[in-house]
């Protein structure tokens, strides 16, 4: 039991600094690009307005960047590898289109 509690105290704090290597969110099938940015980013990435959701920096303007970000994650981003294909064809197209480039 105290072995349990302590893994389950690591995990927790894992998840609350965003590090624990990646998320587990699988978009349904025919979920949209913003649908997908509510549910798995805006935790952390609240939309500035109803047509900003996110200011991107110039280098990550794209959709390769974007993609790579969300798939790969970095140092403070968790990785979401279950956002692949069409889904994340929708998100980065979704995120690229309602952003504002600092
Ligand atoms: C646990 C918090 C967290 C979640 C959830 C999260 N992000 Fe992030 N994201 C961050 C942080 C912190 C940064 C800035 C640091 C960095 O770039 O590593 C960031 C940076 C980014 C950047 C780069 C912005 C720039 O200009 O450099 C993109 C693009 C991005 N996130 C997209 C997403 C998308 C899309 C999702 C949802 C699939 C998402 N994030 C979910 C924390 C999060």
């Amino acid at each position: 039991m105290k072995k349990f509690s302590f893994a389950l105290t690591i995990s927790t704090l894992f998840v609350l600094v965003g590090c624990g290597g990646g998320r587990d969110y699988t978009p349904p099938a025919d979920a949209s690009g913003e649908k997908i940015f509510s549910s798995a980013c805006t935790e952390c990435h609240k939309p500035l307005s109803a047509n900003v959701a996110m200011i991107l920096s110039e280098k990550v303007a794209n959709k390769e960047a974007i993609t790579k970000k969300f798939q790969s994650g970095s140092m403070r981003m968790p990785a979401f590898k279950n956002i692949q294909g069409e889904a994340a064809d929708r998100l980065a197209d979704y995120v690229l289109a309602n952003s504002q480039v600092k």
